[in-house]
């Protein structure tokens, strides 16, 4: 049987094993996929030695993103572009790296959400390992402007400086968040960590265009605070990341298997189980 893992540290809060199970099940692969806990100074001996008990592939999180990108032999626009990995193939000719994070998050707005993305105004909330991951898929799917705020301005233009040659015909720009006064965005997305200090960040009110969506990246157990603060200024819509968890899974399933499984029936069964 392929074997799959997840590692990281901490890891026993990681919703991968199910959904890759689930996976596993809907397109008959006689693969498993268990959570691997890596000592924080030992994430590549642990690789390797699932390498070397036979393992295909892992996803790799918190807080090893970074060293996953290290470790790879080879590694896709998409990670190159994120500068970071969070999924490794292992192969003859070593090991492949992957960033599904930003294909994950486009698929579950287009597909999921129903939202189009082909010439709206879309604002990127952050300019942290979250917002760089999601940018390359964002860009590619064609908005007519994407606007990087930041807490630190500095951060948000070294960004969008970055992507601008990936930018095409989107207007790609950066500003702070006062700056976002006067602004209306078709779809705002928390690429922050406010949410992880239960925060929502600071922004004027008014951002939200006829039927706009409020995407955050995180989820938890209802609204985190940017959700809330969305519905307050009138987003028409207002979505979790738990969609983006499912979908990124999906890619890399993809990746691994060849063939691409069904994330939505895996979302709502995930949401019924969350409650
Ligand atoms: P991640 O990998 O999750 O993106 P990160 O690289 O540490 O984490 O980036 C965190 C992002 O959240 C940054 O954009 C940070 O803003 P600064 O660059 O100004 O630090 C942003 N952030 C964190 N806490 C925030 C808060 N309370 N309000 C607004 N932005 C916040």
């Amino acid at each position: 049987m392929d074997r799959y893992a997840v590692i990281g540290h901490p890891i026993a809060h990681s919703k991968s094993p199910q959904i890759h199970a689930a996976f596993a099940r809907q397109t008959g692969q006689d693969m498993s996929y268990e959570a691997i806990l890596a000592p924080l100074d030992g994430f590549a001996a642990t690789v390797q030695a699932f390498r070397d008990g036979g393992g295909r592939g892992m996803n790799v999180t918190v807080p090893f993103k970074l060293e996953a990108f290290a470790l790879a032999d080879r590694l896709t626009a998409r990670a190159q572009a994120a500068g970071a990995v969070n999924t490794l193939a292992f192969g003859d000719d070593g090991i492949l790296g992957d960033n599904t994070d930003g294909a994950g998050l486009v698929r579950d707005l287009t597909a999921n959400l129903g939202c189009t993305l082909t010439g709206r105004q879309v604002l990127l909330l952050g300019a942290g390992g979250a917002a760089r991951g999601a940018l390359l898929p964002l860009l590619a799917a064609g908005p007519a402007a994407l606007t990087i705020a930041n807490r630190t301005l500095a951060k948000a233009e070294a960004l969008a400086a970055a992507f601008l040659p990936n930018a095409a015909a989107t207007r790609l720009s950066a500003c702070g968040f006062d700056e976002l006064a006067g602004r209306r965005f078709d779809l705002v997305i928390n690429a922050t960590a406010a949410s992880l200090a239960d925060e929502a960040p600071p922004l004027p009110p008014g951002l939200y265009a006829d039927g706009a969506l409020a995407y955050d990246m995180m989820y938890g157990r209802g609204d985190t605070p940017f959700m809330a603060a969305a519905r307050a200024d009138g987003a028409a819509g207002v979505a979790d990341g738990l969609g983006m968890l499912v979908e990124q899974a999906a890619e890399s399933f993809t990746l691994w298997r060849g063939l691409r499984p069904d994330g939505a029936t895996v979302l709502a069964e995930l949401r019924r189980r969350l409650g």
